[in-house]
């Protein structure tokens, strides 16, 4: 049965767009609102009359008002029974083997209503933020679906949490224990504390630093200092026993080197990478004038410089961090190579698009016939870094206007690198989310493969009305046709790679499970290395390169798109500026776009 969903959420993030598209796949007519005031919520529940609430990520309670009179359905990241507003920081951070997400029915209490449906997963030793975009996604899908299923098959009641003392009818198969395996003691925990994140760095090792990292991972970091100056730290990765050798007589807490925007600090056993810092604010800030996260070279470029320079070759071991790594498998003749650039939360500044733009031509002289472009774990690129460009307004003598120009100018070249690979066939592999140039960028390769997870937002209009670079007036068109390109700028909805895969945006799409995926791309790969017919295909693309060129050249698309992009940055119209600043401060959304709110 098709229903009538109302989507509840504190902002449109990764989950939500993921229940919104794989529900109205379903059939069920879903449409948004974002939770800005109970009044307003009221307000959509009138409009949108819907048969059920659907509420995947909020930050405060449901109104009684509400939940009264349409029954309300949580997604909460813990096991059945487990309540609280830090319910995965707490199970990154006391590292528990196994975890869950349970749909439940909003009531009185918090996340202790009726249970509708739960879902289960084995914890990896990963952040907060890249659990939540993996598995707790893929259990909330899990949950919310079977939820949605027993909810639309009629006139059932959820089930009452383990240890909620209430009894609410008959009794639900719980499937294995949720508790079993690991999870310390569920029940209420607090909002986790700075004082439960809190790092010593005179006692505590490297496992316990990067536990207390991870769990503050994305919101909020861990407050600490760095050169004396109280700080949010966050993005942390475990430095090689090599990496830290020659530091081996430098105090626990020290700070060492610099490696790809990250400083190297020494822990008592060990390092560990610091990616991103934010400096904390003053109290009394008003929103919209605080901090905001960058990287952390880039935040404390000063003195940073005095630290050594640590870069890293782009083929070498495993536990060697770095954002970029390229790899080779195959015979020769059809050998493959696998470039693989992983940036924090797919945000491609000017100094990282530089370096994947050596990368590339660095590797571009390797003999491989197939070339794979891989994207980060958690997204695979999300566009020019709108913090970055933040940071540069408040730098004296730079400006937000010229750090967006270097910055789509630095996408645009790397754009065009993979593009002028005429030699070898290229395929970008989409592990994580894509959002506005990220997405156009993967469409410089020949072929686009995406995991069946992934989500694709292929539009740049949210961004206060950007129009959009890195060839995309070109790459789109010859996917979907002028219309079809149009439509979908147009549309600005998140899109589920099965369906990109239909409409021709993405080529092959992986539905099995996320562990193993890399493997089965490689194989692929090695596939299509070997194939027949590999020499006609690439001289196919050649020819239709050259063709395309003769028609119009690349040069002339780039220079339209910037033409449009300049008038962005610095023309009349702050609209961009204005989105872009809301973005990167985080600041509350005052109503809900017109096109998520259908209702309206
Ligand atoms: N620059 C800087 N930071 C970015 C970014 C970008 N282009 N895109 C995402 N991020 C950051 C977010 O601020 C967030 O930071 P957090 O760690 O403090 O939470 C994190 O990445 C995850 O992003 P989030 O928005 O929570 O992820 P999502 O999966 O829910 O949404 C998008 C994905 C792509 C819809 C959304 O991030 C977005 O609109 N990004 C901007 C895209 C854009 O306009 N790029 C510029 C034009 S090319």
């Amino acid at each position: 049965m098709s229903l009538r969903i109302l989507l509840l959420c504190h902002s449109f993030n990764s989950l939500s767009q993921r229940l919104f598209a794989e529900l109205r796949a379903r059939g069920h007519t879903i449409s948004v609102e974002l939770d800005i005031a109970d009044s307003v919520t009221e307000e959509a529940v009138a409009l949108a009359q819907p048969d059920l609430v659907l509420a995947p990520f909020l930050k405060r309670r449901i109104p009684a008002s509400v939940w009264q009179r349409v029954p309300c359905f949580v997604v909460h990241p813990g096991p059945p029974g487990d309540q609280g507003p830090s319910a995965l920081d707490w199970a990154v951070r006391d590292r528990e083997a196994r975890w869950g997400v349970t749909v439940l029915q909003a009531d009185g209490e918090f996340d202790a209503g009726p249970v509708w449906a739960h879902a289960g997963f084995v914890m990896r030793p990963a952040t907060k933020g890249s659990l939540y975009r993996r598995e707790v996604t893929r259990a909330a899908l899990e949950a919310t679906l079977a939820a949605v299923e027993r909810f639309a098959a009629g006139p059932l009641q959820g089930e009452s949490a383990p240890g909620s003392g209430k009894d609410q009818g008959p009794s639900l198969s719980w499937g294995s224990d949720p508790r079993s395996g690991g999870a310390s003691g569920l029940g209420w925990k607090p909002l986790m504390k700075q004082a439960d994140r809190a790092i010593d760095w005179s006692r505590d090792g490297t496992a316990t630093v990067l536990a207390r990292l991870r769990c503050a991972d994305g919101q909020p970091g861990v407050l600490d200092a760095l050169w004396g100056q109280a700080c949010y730290l966050g993005d942390a990765h475990e430095a090689s026993a090599e990496a830290v050798v020659e530091f081996a007589d430098r105090a626990p807490g020290g700070l060492l080197a610099v490696r790809d925007g990250a400083l190297l600090r020494r822990t008592v056993d060990g390092g560990v990478w610091i990616g991103q810092a934010r400096l904390a604010d003053p109290p009394g800030t008003a929103p919209g004038q605080g901090h905001f996260k960058q990287a952390a070279a880039e935040l404390f470029a000063p003195q940073a410089a005095a630290l050594p320079q640590r870069p890293v070759p782009l083929m070498r071991p495993d536990g060697e961090w770095g954002e970029l790594r390229y790899t080779e498998h195959g015979p020769e003749g059809a050998r493959v190579g696998c470039l693989s650039f992983d940036f924090c939360n797919g945000a491609m500044s000017t100094d990282r698009c530089e370096r994947l733009h050596a990368a590339l031509r660095q590797v571009r002289e390797r003999p491989v016939q197939v070339l794979l472009l891989s994207g980060g774990e958690g997204f695979f690129s999300n566009g020019i870094d709108l913090n970055s460009i933040e940071a540069a307004a408040h730098r004296p003598g730079d400006s937000a206007a010229d750090a967006s120009w270097r910055n789509i100018q630095a996408m645009d070249d790397v754009a065009l690198a993979v593009l002028e690979m005429t030699d070898r066939l290229t395929v970008s592999v989409m592990r994580g989310n894509a959002g506005a140039g990220g997405v156009f960028l993967a469409l410089a390769a020949d072929q686009v493969w995406a995991h069946g997870s992934v989500v694709l937002n292929p539009h740049y209009k949210n961004m206060g009305n950007l129009y959009g670079s890195e060839y995309w007036t070109y790459l789109l068109p010859r996917r979907l046709g002028e219309a079809g390109a149009r439509d979908l700028m147009a549309g600005r909805l998140p899109l589920l790679a099965a369906e990109a895969q239909r409409m021709g945006l993405v080529d092959a799409c992986d539905d099995g499970p996320r562990e193993g995926l890399e493997a089965r791309v490689l194989a692929r790969a090695l596939a299509l290395a070997g194939s027949y017919n590999r020499s006609e295909q690439l001289a196919a693309k050649q020819a239709r390169r050259a063709a395309d060129e003769a028609h119009c050249p690349l040069a002339r698309y780039r220079e339209q798109e910037l033409a449009r992009m300049h008038r962005n940055f610095y023309g009349f119209d702050p609209s961009y500026h204005v989105a872009r600043h809301h973005f990167v401060h985080k600041l509350p959304h005052a109503w809900t776009p017109r096109h998520l709110a259908i209702h309206r």
